[in-house]
Formats: structure tokens, C-alpha cells, sequence
């Protein structure tokens, strides 16, 4: 099994920060790159400020907070994340620009270096062409928060290797985390399944004149939901939700994937859920 000792993380993003988070917590060198310095240190930031609260939380010492941020490392450089033995991409959620960070980190990473994406929506296959080693790489689909939500969909393309595949997934329930093993399917497991979900939700609010409170107080109270579908496509972010509404309908097609006119219309009007303050609800 390839150990994983030294982890870069590219792309310091609301996904990205949370996930160089979990690494240096749970012990691992980490290299964070950045496409600027000054967010660079942004994410460093942001790392810091939610290592600080968990401090006062309770949920870890001031040394042990030290301790992470101390192996937490910030580069600007592509090249600098040669010596790592794992790779976590969190870039923005376009394919040529993923293709061209993969295909750079081919280049300057070990062969046997495991190469993982991020992405929810797009094919990792599609991701993996961009190298020559197709079959170290793999998804590994973390959930937002990353240091908070359990799950991460460790995803297998038709060329990843097993060594590849077990040493992410070995990796994720060394940090913590509850790995479940998947194939390179559209939205994986629970983005193919939520999304047409939360999407149904939003339409029955018109189709049966539901105000959003009672719809949430339906979920939580009929179906044992742990929060309402609108407050939970609030967190999500509007446009998280329809751009990935709208990339799970053109790969599968079914008309409940389409993102419901009334969120096409929020995002439009800038309301995007609990970052803008307002979404269903005002924040
Ligand atoms: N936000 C979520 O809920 C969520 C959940 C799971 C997976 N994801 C996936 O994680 C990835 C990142 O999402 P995010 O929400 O962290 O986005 P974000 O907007 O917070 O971060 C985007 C990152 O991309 C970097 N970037 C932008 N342009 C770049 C360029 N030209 N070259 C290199 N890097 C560039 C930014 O510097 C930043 O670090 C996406 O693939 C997204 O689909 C997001």
C-alpha cells in the first residue's frame, strides 16, 4: 500500500481550506497552494480561525491547534507539491482548468503519488486523460464543511489502480473520516440522489402553495430529515445548487434534475442562501 505521509492541497477555497484543515489535524504535513499569495494566506486564515474556535470549543488544546497549524506549509508554486504522496485538487469547478492542474501535477509528482479530485459534478475520467498516469487518480468527494461532515465519496474511474483507490480511502479513515468507495457515476452517491430530491422539495412549494418554514417543518417532523430542504439548499448556496442541478440533467436527463425556475429566479436576484443573507430565509 502507498503510504501517504506529506499531503498538498491545490486551491485554499471554501473546500480546499477545510480540507488542508483536516490534514494538519490529523497529523499530516500539508502543502497548500495558492494561486496568489494573499490567498494563500486567506485560507491559511481561515484555517487558523476554525482551529482557534475549536480551541475555545473545547475541542482541542492551544498546543494541539500549534501543532497543526505549525505543519501546514503555502506555495504559490505547483512544483513545490512534487514530494507529496497524496494530492487533493480543489480549483474551481471548470475541466480545462482542473485537465491543466492535473496534467502539471503529472509532470512534477512521484508516478506512484495517488492524484485526487474534488469534484461533485464533473467526470473524473474525463479529469484523469489529462495525465499519463491515469490510474493514480482518483475523486475523493468531500462535503462542505469538510472538517465537520463525515463522508467523503472516494470515486474509481474505469484506469484507477486499487493501490490508488485504497490508499486514499486508507487515508480519509486515518483523518478521520468515513470513506465509502464508489464508481465514477454522475453526482456519485449522495449528489445523484439529493440533488433530484432537494429540487422535488423546491417544486412542491409552488405545486402545493407551501410557505418554505412549513415545508422544512414537513421534512424534519414527517421524514426525520436532520435539517429542511430549504434550509439545507440556504447552506448549500443557490448557485452551488443549480450549477450542479444543471450539470446532473445534462449527463442523466431527467426533468427533476433541472434546477426549478424559482431558484433559476434567487440566483438571478442575488439571493443565494446564508453567504448572501438571504436565500428562503434571511440570514
Ligand atoms: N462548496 C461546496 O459545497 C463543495 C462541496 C464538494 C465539492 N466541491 C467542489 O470543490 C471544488 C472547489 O469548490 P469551492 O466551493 O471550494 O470553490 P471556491 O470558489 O471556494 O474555491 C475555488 C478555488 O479555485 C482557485 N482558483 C480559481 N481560479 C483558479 C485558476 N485559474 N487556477 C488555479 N486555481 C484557481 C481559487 O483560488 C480557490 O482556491 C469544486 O470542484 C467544487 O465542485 C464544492
Amino acid at each position: 500500500m502507498i503510504e501517504i505521509k506529506k499531503v498538498g492541497v491545490v486551491g485554499l477555497g471554501t473546500m480546499g481550506a477545510g480540507i488542508a484543515q483536516v490534514s494538519v489535524q490529523s497529523g499530516h504535513e500539508t502543502v497548500g497552494r495558492e494561486v496568489s499569495e494573499e490567498l494563500a494566506e486567506r485560507g491559511q486564515a481561515t484555517i487558523e480561525r476554525y482551529l482557534t474556535r475549536g480551541v475555545e470549543k473545547g475541542r482541542l488544546s492551544q498546543a494541539e491547534r500549534d501543532a497543526a497549524i505549525a505543519r501546514l506549509t503555502l506555495t504559490t508554486n505547483l512544483s513545490d507539491l512534487g514530494d507529496c504522496d497524496l494530492v487533493i485538487e480543489t480549483v474551481l469547478e471548470e475541466l480545462e482548468l482542473k485537465r491543466e492542474v492535473f496534467a502539471e501535477l503529472d509532470r512534477v509528482m512521484r508516478p506512484d503519488a495517488v492524484l485526487a479530485t474534488n469534484t461533485s459534478a464533473l467526470s473524473v475520467s474525463e479529469i484523469a486523460e489529462a495525465t499519463q498516469h491515469p490510474e493514480r487518480v482518483v475523486g475523493m468527494h468531500f462535503f462542505n464543511p469538510a472538517p465537520v461532515l463525515p463522508l467523503v465519496e472516494i470515486v474509481r474511474t474505469q484506469k484507477s489502480s486499487d493501490a490508488a483507490v485504497d490508499a486514499a480511502y486508507a487515508w480519509a479513515e486515518r483523518a478521520g473520516k468515513q470513506p465509502v468507495r464508489c464508481n465514477d457515476t454522475p453526482g456519485f452517491i449522495v449528489n445523484r440522489i439529493l440533488i433530484p430530491l432537494l429540487n422535488d422539495c423546491v417544486r412542491v412549494l409552488d405545486e402545493a402553495d407551501v410557505r418554505p418554514e412549513d415545508m422544512d417543518k414537513a421534512m424534519t417532523n414527517g421524514a426525520g430529515w436532520p435539517m429542511g430542504p430549504c434550509a439545507l439548499v440556504d447552506l448549500i448556496g443557490i448557485d452551488v445548487h443549480v450549477h450542479a442541478s444543471d450539470a446532473l440533467h445534462g449527463k442523466l436527463g431527467e426533468a427533476r434534475m433541472a434546477p426549478p425556475e424559482r431558484l433559476v429566479q434567487m440566483q438571478a436576484e442575488g439571493k443565494l442562501g446564508r453567504k448572501s443573507g438571504e436565500g428562503f430565509y434571511r440570514y
